[in-house]
């Protein structure tokens, strides 16, 4: 799979986030989109009527990832807003598999994310019907966090998985990516790289979105040759 950048804007400046999407506009693939609701984490952030507020702003498609306790009432909410994709944490609904199947029909892409404590196997079934698997290198909740290496072997999982059964899912890597992490991300597997701090937190947001992609390459081209 291609690598592609997701800058987040859960590090950019909330008083002006579409002036904040314009300057990552020619790294990002993606804009990552970190919702939380002060339940499932300890953060509250972003609902559907900024999504809705900032689909005009730009074409790059939106990565909504729900870090919530109901994405069944609000994951539809996210699509009619302009989401082209919605991410959730499967544990907290009863029924995953129905809800992927809803948010397929409403014309979403749709990814699961599995926390740092969470082992892939739990979710194995919902493997072949995915979209995007994010794995969170960091615990849930907020930017600028250390990038925990101990899921590294997650990645490696994930990608394993992917190619002895042919699944489609991109695989996500979410928490504490930079140039320095980010290498280490691609050697196990990932594809897709969501960056915050390392991008929001730089003044050049298109040189610091480089820099990462650059690493990336570089590992996969390493990869690639091994
Ligand atoms: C954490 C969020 C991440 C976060 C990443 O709960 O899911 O997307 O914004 O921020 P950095 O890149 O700063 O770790
Ligand atoms: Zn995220």
């Amino acid at each position: 799979m291609d690598l592609r950048l997701a800058p987040s804007i859960l590090s950019a400046d909330f008083a002006c986030l579409a002036d904040e999407i314009a300057t990552i506009a020619s790294v990002a693939d993606l804009v990552h989109i970190d919702v939380m609701d002060g339940h499932y984490v300890p953060n509250i952030t972003i609902g559907p009527g900024v999504v809705k507020a900032l689909r005009p702003v730009t074409d790059i498609a939106f990565d909504t990832h729900l870090m919530i306790c109901d994405p069944r009432t609000y994951a539809p909410r996210f699509v009619d807003a302009g989401s082209d994709s919605v991410t959730f944490h499967p544990l907290v609904d009863d029924d995953p598999e129905g809800l992927i199947d809803d948010l397929h029909q409403r014309g979403a892409l749709v990814g699961i994310a599995v926390k740092p404590g969470e082992e892939l196997e739990l979710f194995e079934h919902l493997l072949p019907e995915i979209d995007l698997l994010l794995v969170m290198t960091v615990e849930p909740g907020f930017g600028g966090q250390s990038f925990m290496p101990e899921v590294l072997p997650k990645v490696e999982r994930a990608a394993a998985l992917r190619s002895r059964h042919g699944y489609r899912y991109a695989i996500e890597v979410d928490g504490g990516i930079g140039p320095d992490t980010v290498g280490l991300a691609v050697a196990a597997g990932a594809d897709t790289l969501v960056a915050g701090s390392a991008v929001f937190g730089h003044d050049d947001r298109v040189a610091a979105g480089r820099a990462i992609l650059a690493a990336a390459r570089s590992a996969l081209a390493r990869r690639q040759a091994s």
